[in-house]
């Protein structure tokens, strides 16, 4: 079962053949990091002219490292959203079109289905899958996301907790915005992190004992914004303090919301994935914190956005020929796992 996947719901365009939902032929990824870096932020209008430029070569690639031709693929999946519509758009008109002319169906995929699945997909006997323990909770942290999901069988999801503002990895990238540290943020971050002090700067965690699964960023981000300007002269130990301190308000908020979590909805898999799923001081927090419960890790191998998430998460429902219809599938900014 060959699939083409199609990703292209925030700033990457992306495009990936996988086999049988974990056998990975290509996954191309385009960036356009230097485009969004002067702003600090991904621009819509900018991410979907990009998207237009590099749509097809970066199928084109996929399909050619792959060793295989349009009329080879069994299915095309593409990512119907949640993200920005102006980019969401360009990947879904790309797939309906390619799925109209090559006569191939069509699956749309919500994105968040695709960060969750993407654990575990890389290198992995045929049926690895099968072997992880159901329920879970999954939390996927990114630029776009902060989310935690209750994963009750592949395919049947229940959202218990989102932000209701910011995603961690934005405020990463405010963050890094107003140290005047460059874009994206999480990984300058973490990097000047590890030389800095957890607890130089006593920061919020904010929401932690609502008793809800939901979470906040927008405000710890303005406390390091006024905390920066009560700073006489910044100096490179100030800013590794400040970076190490804001990380761990955040990572704080994240492990223990998810911990509880788990407890709560007595699962026994935790699945960590999205692109902050990347930081190391957030693997080890975890880690720490997961050694003295019964409760087994498991982190995502692909933590950005890429489309051989989005090609293996329509493989369950692409061989139960659970088709969408191209003439009907559209860009859903808002789309809903549950
Ligand atoms: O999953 P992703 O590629 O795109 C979205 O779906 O948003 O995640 C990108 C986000 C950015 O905000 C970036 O700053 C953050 O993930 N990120 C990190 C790290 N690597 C990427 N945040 C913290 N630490 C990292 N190492
Ligand atoms: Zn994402």
């Amino acid at each position: 079962m060959l699939i083409l996947g199609i990703e292209t719901s925030c700033d990457e365009t992306a495009a990936a053949v996988v086999k049988d939902g974990h056998v990975i032929l290509s996954n191309i990824v385009s960036s356009q990091v230097k485009l969004h870096a002067p702003y600090g932020g991904v621009v819509p209008e900018i991410a979907s002219r990009a998207h237009m430029e590099n749509i097809i070569p970066v199928i084109q690639r996929a399909l050619e490292e792959a060793k295989v031709e349009g009329k080879d693929l069994d299915a095309i999946a593409v990512t119907t959203g949640p993200g920005l519509i102006t980019s969401l758009m360009v990947g879904v008109d790309t797939a309906k079109t390619l799925a109209y002319a090559w006569g191939k169906p069509i699956l749309g995929v919500n994105h968040i289905e695709g960060h969750i699945y993407s654990v575990g997909i890389r290198n992995l006997e045929f049926g690895i899958r099968k072997n992880i323990e159901l329920p879970a909770v999954c939390l996927t942290v990114s630029g776009g996301h902060t989310m935690l999901v209750l994963v009750k069988e592949w395919g049947s999801y229940e959202v218990i907790g989102e932000t209701i503002d910011d995603a961690c990895g934005e405020a990463f990238d405010k963050v890094a915005k107003l140290l005047g540290l460059g874009y994206p943020g999480g990984p300058i971050v973490e990097k000047l992190a590890r030389g800095g002090g957890r607890q130089a700067f006593s920061f919020p965690r904010p929401i932690l004992n609502q008793g809800n699964f939901n979470f906040s960023f927008s405000g710890l981000k303005t406390a390091v914004l006024y905390q920066a300007r009560q700073i006489k002269k910044m100096d490179k130990k100030i800013v590794q303090d400040i970076c190490a301190s804001f990380q761990e308000a955040a990572f704080e908020v994240l492990v223990i919301k998810t911990l509880r979590a788990a407890q709560k909805f007595k699962v026994s898999t935790i699945i960590l994935a999205g692109g902050v799923a990347a930081n190391q001081a957030l693997q080890n927090f975890f880690k720490r914190s997961l050694s003295v419960t019964d409760c087994k890790l498991l982190i995502t191998d692909f933590p950005t956005d890429n489309a051989a998430m989005i090609a293996g998460a329509a493989y369950p429902r692409a061989l139960k020929k659970d088709y969408d219809d191209w003439h009907s599938l559209q860009a859903d900014s808002n789309l809903k796992i549950d």
